[in-house]
């Protein structure tokens, strides 16, 4: 898809309503991980040094359309102003007087965080009334927010229809990554799909096999499609009602000439706690009291051997329980091992949706592989060849 891009754009004294994710994650009142942040700052560097005044817009958490004071983007702006090393202006609110009157006293090159837009119920709703406000407040529309880009939100899509609109530089890198890894991958492509239930992913699963040459399944979704072909796998985690869904997949898998590739052993414990004492055993012995918790080292390894001959892989979701030690093993190794073909410039890399990105700093390559969305549900739905509305709305 062609989409317009920041390129030639005169910004000068312009006043651009940048459509951000700042929602990050919080604990205790803490933000526990500043990449969305991070990734942010090119953009609006590249908007203020061009004498753009830039108005960032997001949402923050699910307010559901109501003032939640403990949802207040205050806290993130703050924060977003010691990432960008520079003083970021404040907005009590999204629309209306007090966000009016913060636009009108910003100067060129000056950054503006608006308050929560979902603290409007016409967010969510991509109500036009909102949206025209939102609209009013700007000369130019920038979505930065690939992240959010699966909502058809006001300030997602809705304002994109009333201004000029772009992509920002890190919607653009999240497009131009994703193309690459999917659209028109140099092959053979294979993807790793991990996490806990087939249910949640049948879509993602049910495209990949069309798109790519291998497909890897692991974590507890792989006990799901073991237990199909009528192995036991014990006391594990599986969903016995998927089991004709996860034949289905195979049969098209089959039909599509994707191969699918399944565990060969697998680590157990008999409960899910951290360091008990555990077995490694092929897949077709798990006895009927133990509970699969991690693809074993035979499977780590036939999938390493693989690797060598991928020129393109797409990673989503961990092999193995890897918040739980010792079961992170085989996620680790794995990525690890995708990190060093990365680095050694024989695979492009691309992963991301929600606890991939954990688990990839866990295993200490975040860094190391060609490219890691920030994005968890607009990833999935990427992956499932759905259209994101945000992403539309700035088709060229
Ligand atoms: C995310 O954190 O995945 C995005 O910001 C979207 O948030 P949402 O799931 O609340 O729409
Ligand atoms: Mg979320």
């Amino acid at each position: 898809m062609a989409f317009r891009t920041l390129d030639g754009v005169a910004v000068a004294g312009k006043r651009v309503l940048l459509r951000a994710d700042l929602n990050v994650p919080v604990r205790d009142g803490k933000i526990t991980d500043l990449t969305r942040l991070e990734r942010l700052c090119p953009t609006i560097r590249e908007l203020s040094a061009a004498g753009a005044r830039v108005i960032v817009a997001s949402h923050f958490d699910r307010p559901k359309g109501k003032r939640v004071p403990s949802m207040s983007l205050a806290p993130v702006a703050t924060a977003l102003g010691q990432v960008l090393g520079r003083k970021v202006i404040f907005a009590e609110d999204c629309i209306g007087l007090p966000a009016q009157q913060a636009v009108e006293r910003l100067r060129d090159g000056d950054v503006l965080v608006l308050e929560n837009t979902r603290f409007y119920p016409g967010e969510e709703k991509n109500d036009p009334a909102f949206a025209a406000d939102l609209a009013k407040l700007a000369d130019l529309y920038v979505n930065d927010a690939f992240s959010a880009a699966h909502r058809a939100h006001a300030s997602t899509e809705g304002v994109a229809k009333l201004l000029p609109a772009y992509a920002g530089r890190l919607m653009q890198a999240e497009l131009e990554a994703l193309e690459s890894a999917l659209s028109h991958p140099t092959r053979p492509v294979a993807a790793i799909v991990g996490g806990s239930k087939v249910s949640t992913k049948l879509d993602l699963l049910g495209n990949l096999v069309g798109k790519v040459n291998v497909l890897v399944i692991g974590g507890a979704m792989a006990n799901t499609f073991l237990a199909a072909e009528g192995l036991g796998v014990g006391k594990s985690l599986q969903e016995a009602e998927m089991h004709a869904t996860a034949r289905d997949i195979l049969a098209k898998a089959k039909a599509a000439n994707c191969e699918v590739v399944l565990p060969v052993d697998v680590v157990l414990a008999a409960e899910l706690a951290p360091n008990p004492p555990t077995r490694t055993v092929p897949v077709e012995a798990v006895p009927a009291d133990m509970m699969i918790l991690d693809v074993g080292p035979a499977t780590v390894a036939g999938l390493k051997q693989r690797l060598a001959a991928l020129k393109t892989l797409v990673w989503n979701g961990p092999v193995g329980a890897f918040e739980t030690p010792p079961f992170d093993a085989a996620t680790t190794a794995l990525a690890q091992a995708v990190a060093e073909r990365t680095r050694a410039g024989a695979l492009r890399s691309v992963a991301g949706g929600g606890d991939t990105v954990s688990a990839l700093r866990h295993a200490g390559v975040l860094e190391q592989f060609s490219y890691v969305s920030t994005a968890g549900g607009a990833f999935l739905e990427w992956m499932e060849g759905k259209t994101l509305p945000g992403v539309a709305a700035l088709e060229a």
